[in-house]
């Protein structure tokens, strides 16, 4: 943890939920206690048919809501896109950009994704940006270098701390109950927080909170909640499942 960064645990549903299962948000809501409340905040990202009514359901909860991904056009003739502005209008706050299953399954490169963030930030959404490396990256020792990249091709210069997330998702660690070690995501997240400084500028690369994820359990948050710059976890599985989600933002404050 950074501690003069408040943390942040997102949940991404991914292609998960119906009507039936906004009774995970709200369970969320009635476990975020005045505690958790007081040290750490805590984001839902929905599929898009569901983000206005999850955000209705949460509202007085103080738990946000983000879209998964947004178009980069602002809107027109693009069949089938979701545009920033209609995320934010259905009521969210995040959106996150560049997930990797995005970059890998649907070709994103990074100019796409920065081209996302950028149309996040002309709606007033704070981009969630992920990054991460494959197996063959780590094992072939590119890990920062790969991840350094794709922080130049897609973060938007100019943020400051409040409108700027950056997610580590090692691309092996997703879905695959992997992790790196502690020291491993150490390494990473201080060489990102080195890297967003010359992009961002320092005073604003201090404030930005970096999220770990991939195969976040209760059973590990708390190890890697507990490493020098990870301010936070961006959760997928586990975030289906509200006992589990409480617990890993319980872990998260400490
Ligand atoms: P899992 O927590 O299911 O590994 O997914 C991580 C992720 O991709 C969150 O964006």
């Amino acid at each position: 943890m950074t501690r003069s960064i408040r943390p942040l645990v997102a949940g991404n549903w991914k292609m998960n939920g119906l009507k039936a299962d906004l009774a995970i948000a709200t369970e969320v809501a009635r476990g975020y206690d005045a505690a958790l409340k007081a040290a750490v905040d805590l984001a839902i990202c929905p599929p898009a048919t569901l983000l206005f009514p999850a955000s209705a359901a949460l509202i007085g909860s103080r738990i946000a809501t983000g879209g998964q991904d947004c178009s980069v056009q602002p809107s027109g003739a693009f069949t089938g896109e979701v545009s920033a502005a209609m995320l934010a209008d259905a009521g969210a706050a995040f959106c996150i950009v560049g997930h990797s299953e995005r970059r890998t399954l649907h070709g994103e490169g990074n100019a796409t994704v920065r081209a996302k963030a950028e149309a996040a930030r002309k709606a007033l959404l704070v981009p969630i940006i992920c990054v991460g490396e494959t197996r063959e990256e780590r094992e072939a020792g590119k890990a920062l270098a790969v991840v350094r990249k794709q922080l130049k091709g897609s973060v938007p210069e100019g943020l400051d701390a409040a409108s700027l997330v950056i997610a580590y998702e090692p691309v092996w660690a997703i879905g695959t109950g992997l992790t790196p070690t502690a020291d491993d995501v150490a390494e990473m997240h201080a060489s990102i927080r080195w890297d967003l400084a010359r992009i961002v500028g320092k005073a604003a690369a201090a404030g930005v909170r970096l999220l770990y994820g991939g195969s976040v359990k209760p059973s590990n948050a708390a190890e890697l909640m507990n490493v020098a710059n990870v301010d936070g976890a961006l959760v997928g599985g586990a975030s289906l499942k509200a006992e589990e989600f409480l617990a890993i933002a319980r872990a998260c404050a400490g």
